[in-house]
């Protein structure tokens, strides 16, 4: 039996009259990887917080090596040599991504900060995570997986025993997922413990020794990985069957909806052009960093193009702002929920009603009414946990949250939608509603641009899917050539059979 690093013993935690956690109890072993498994909202990162010294627990103990220990704060953590990789990192835009990495620990050289040591010790860390973040470079605009890299490195230039990672593998694709899986491995023989929050069951069976699952709050089972399968572990965290992701019936696609020719931006993406006709589903897969993205928020009017056309049912069509794409029935579903997706201070009701408000109130009334109901419908439809509608976003759970910024986009009725990620933390129950909600929308005319580093959803939801490499759309698969195998190998640049 190999030592125990950390136990907690009884944790709950209590927001205002609402147990969030209740009586949770876990070993985090040296030398393991253990899973935390559960559907949104059941209590994962709560309890990663607790540990972590983000949030201090209602009642229940921690104990390190066997010494019971108070965590009033991360930094309490940290010395402990626990560090948390968050679901959403909190980033300071404005320094360098060394300096995140390095914040209020810089290295020193009399009595100042020595930056060159610095950006070189972030260099060569974030070169191991194989990751081409600019140490030097201001942190904004960096993707959620990029701002997850820089808290993995500041975790890897400290002494940690206790690795815990919320979500870091969900904007992660597959190459990315593997590389990191290298280091976890190392660290797992260096006797250190990691504990792994996701959603995706394969890799969570790969990967993990142990598994906690959770649900509404409690833990309900604990199994090693060797004794169980998916099936039991869906069952235990949902509490019913759930049926997982089928294929989506091709129907025969109408007009073309959305034409892209020789779209480009400076070292964004080059000569982009595709199209996609009412009532398709055409996949955007590739690395991250290939500029998918990119494409999306430039096709929704946030980054302009610097050269190249675009057309909307047929005719040439200038987006210069969201509110230009909008009004030609465009919608994006945006990958950072946090940056771009939800206004966290506001009720849950106001974000879902947002972009739809000049449907819902056409004389510049809001309906609040009308837009309560509405909300109400979504929470229902896509079983979000929840108080009630007048809850802050911001006290929702991550995947929760993202459901809300769907339904978001969903209620502008839109004809043409683009999905950045949208079940990115989204647990396996909810993803199946998601999925068929993309279905029904294609079944009813909407042309829709899928980008997912979900290579099952892409298999499944996809008519098309085109692949970027470094800028460009370097190949097309039809239907039945989309394969997880042949997308991976295009993405990569490399034959199917070594990939
Ligand atoms: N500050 C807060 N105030 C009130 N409720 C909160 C607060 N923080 C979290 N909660 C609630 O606690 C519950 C558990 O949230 P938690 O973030 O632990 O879920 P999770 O299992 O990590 O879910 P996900 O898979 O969506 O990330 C949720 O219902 C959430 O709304
Ligand atoms: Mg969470």
């Amino acid at each position: 039996m190999s030592t125990v690093l950390i136990q907690a013993t009884g944790l709950t935690k209590t927001f205002g009259t609402v147990t969030v956690l209740e009586d949770a109890s876990v070993s985090l072993y040296a030398g393991e990887i253990h899973a935390f498994l559960g559907e949104n909202g059941a209590g994962k990162s709560t309890l990663a917080k607790l540990i972590a010294g983000v949030h201090t627990p209602t009642r229940g103990t921690i104990t390190v090596d066997g010494r019971q220990v108070a965590i009033p704060n991360p930094r309490a953590a940290s010395a402990l040599g626990i560090a948390l990789i968050p679901q959403e990192p909190q980033t300071f835009p404005d320094l360098s991504a060394a300096e995140n990495i390095f914040a209020g620990r810089q290295p020193m050289r009399g009595g100042r900060v020595d930056w060159a040591r610095m950006f070189a010790e972030a260099k060569r860390l974030l070169s191991t995570l194989g990751v081409a973040i600019d140490p030097k470079a201001p942190a904004r605009g960096l993707s959620v997986a990029d701002r997850q890299m820089l808290e993995l490195a500041a975790a890897l230039s400290q002494d940690v025993r206790v690795l815990i990672l919320d979500e870091t593998t969900a904007s992660l694709t597959p190459g990315e997922v593997k590389r990191l899986t290298v280091i976890l491995r190392r660290l797992q023989s260096e006797g250190k413990a990691v504990a792994f929050i996701g959603h995706r069951m394969e890799e969570i069976f790969d990967l993990c020794d142990r598994l906690t699952i959770l649900r509404d709050g409690k833990i309900v089972g604990e199994r090693l990985t060797c004794d169980t399968d998916t099936d039991e572990v869906v069952r235990l965290m949902v509490g019913r069957e759930v049926d997982l992701l089928k294929s989506r019936p091709s129907n025969t696609p109408g007009a073309p909806m959305l034409e892209v020719s020789g779209l480009s931006r400076e070292r964004k993406f080059i000569n982009i052009g595709f199209t996609v006709h009412k009532g398709e589903v055409v996949g955007l897969a590739g690395l991250v960093g290939a500029g998918r993205t990119e494409v999306a928020r430039s096709l929704f009017g946030l980054l302009p193009a610097d050269s190249g056309a675009v057309r909307v049912a047929g005719k040439p069509a200038a987006i210069r702002s969201p509110g230009d794409a909008m009004r030609l029935g465009i919608a994006l579903v945006p990958e950072d929920r946090q940056q771009h997706g939800a206004l966290l201070p506001m009720s849950l009701w106001e974000n879902a009603s947002l972009a739809a408000l000049p449907r819902i109130s056409p004389r510049g009334w809001v309906r609040d009414k009308v837009a309560r109901a509405m909300a109400d419908g979504w929470i229902g439809k896509l079983s979000v946990r929840c108080r009630d509608a007048e809850q802050p976003i911001r006290e929702l759970s991550g995947g929760n949250q993202q459901k809300i910024v769907l339904a978001k986009w969903l209620q502008t009725d839109p004809s043409i939608l683009i999905l950045d990620e949208p079940t990115r933390g989204i647990d396996v129950g909810a993803k199946s509603e998601v999925h068929r909600l993309i279905a029904d929308l294609a079944e009813k005319g909407v042309a829709v641009l899928l980008i997912s580093s979900d290579l099952p959803e892409v298999v499944a939801l996809c008519d098309r899917v085109l692949v970027m490499r470094e800028g460009r759309i370097v190949r097309e698969l039809a239907r039945q050539e989309a394969t997880s195998e042949a997308i991976i190998a295009a993405a990569s640049g490399l034959t199917e059979a070594t990939a």
